[in-house]
């Protein structure tokens, strides 16, 4: 038997899987199964108040689980799917409101990692999946990470996850497109399939809306270069800043979104009394790093950056 018919059998079964996508892993049920789907609440500690993204393999599928897919939703379609974009539309009756934690709208992906797309097509129906970690902590980017976390759980190896960090989330207001939570799809590239501004807003309901979040068990101290260690010391507790280790992130937003989540890890292991993430005014200004600042600041304890000081 092979992964992919094993995890078809478990998710038929009510169960749980762990899926590699080309963002994180994700920690899967059967759209299908009441019990798979409370399974993943249960076993990630998460609250039901904060929904699940439904993951599909084709245009049509997301057809048969939501409405009003319009003119805007066909182009992203095209144009990001498969991929990491996730588009919030108004579910239909056979998505189950504890999927949805109750809302009338439901969260649509189509992941580009095989695994994933032939799992679904051999389910016959969706998968319910949010990353697959512990509430409020960091993502998984491997399935070692997977199973170091959850030890009985069957987890499909997918290899190391190419993206790195959460999906794009994307949702309609009126004529407006509005992004809820940003990703490593370019703004502009948005803009552009749709042909209008987009405003970044983060939805009460969009997973951003937690002060901290994707959190390792080191504090985060982050920081621009221009930050000198007697700014560092004034602004942080000494018993962090004393033993800190510090890294640069690096220079390509591609790389740095890949590595992100592994580093954090990393450094749970480490002897340390903080992780220090030093960035330069260029990373500050590119969007191309908007969806990896929103990472870090959000697991931040200090963040020294120039317009933010000491979230805490
Ligand atoms: O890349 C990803 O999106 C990964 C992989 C596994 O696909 N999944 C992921 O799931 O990041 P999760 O649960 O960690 O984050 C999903 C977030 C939730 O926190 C939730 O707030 C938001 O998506 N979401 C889901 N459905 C929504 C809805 N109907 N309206 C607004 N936000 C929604
Ligand atoms: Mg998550």
């Amino acid at each position: 038997m092979t992964d992919i018919d094993r995890a078809v059998h478990i998710l038929k079964s009510g169960d749980v899987i762990g899926l590699p996508t080309e963002t994180v892993y994700g920690l899967a049920a059967s759209v299908d199964s009441p019990t798979g789907v409370d399974k993943i609440f249960s076993i990630k500690e998460r609250p039901f108040f904060d929904p699940l993204i439904v993951h599909i393999h084709s245009i049509q599928q997301a057809k048969k689980y939501s409405t009003g897919w319009n003119d805007s939703c066909e182009k992203l379609a095209m144009r990001f799917w498969p991929g990491p974009l996730t588009m919030i539309l108004t579910k239909k009756d056979n998505i189950s409101d504890k999927i949805t934690s109750g809302l009338a709208t439901v969260g649509l992906r189509m992941p580009n990692h095989k695994v994933a797309l032939e799992l679904i097509e051999k389910l016959g129906c969706p998968v319910a999946a949010p990353s697959a970690n512990k509430f409020k902590r960091t993502s998984p980017t491997t399935a070692l990470h997977v199973r170091e976390e959850f030890p009985n759980l069957f987890v499909i190896d997918g290899q190391e996850c190419s993206i790195g960090i959460e999906s794009t989330i994307i949702g309609f207001e009126g004529e407006s497109a509005v992004i809820y939570r940003p990703g490593m799809i370019p703004l502009n590239e948005l803009e552009e399939c749709l042909n209008q501004k987009i405003l970044i807003k983060e939805s009460p309901v969009a997973p951003g809306h937690l002060k901290h979040h994707y959190m390792p068990k080191k504090p985060i101290i982050t920081f621009n270069e221009k930050y000198t260690n007697e700014q560092l010391n004034m602004h942080c507790p000494n018993e962090l800043t004393e033993n800190m280790h510090i890294w640069n992130l690096p220079e390509d937003p591609t790389h740095a979104a890949r590595v992100l989540y592994a580093k954090f890890r990393d450094f749970d292991q480490m002897n340390i009394s903080a992780i220090g993430i030093k960035f330069t005014h260029h990373q500050e200004d590119n969007p191309l790093f908007i969806g990896i600042f929103n990472r870090i600041f959000k697991a931040a304890s200090f963040i020294l950056a120039k317009e933010i000081t000491n979230k805490t």
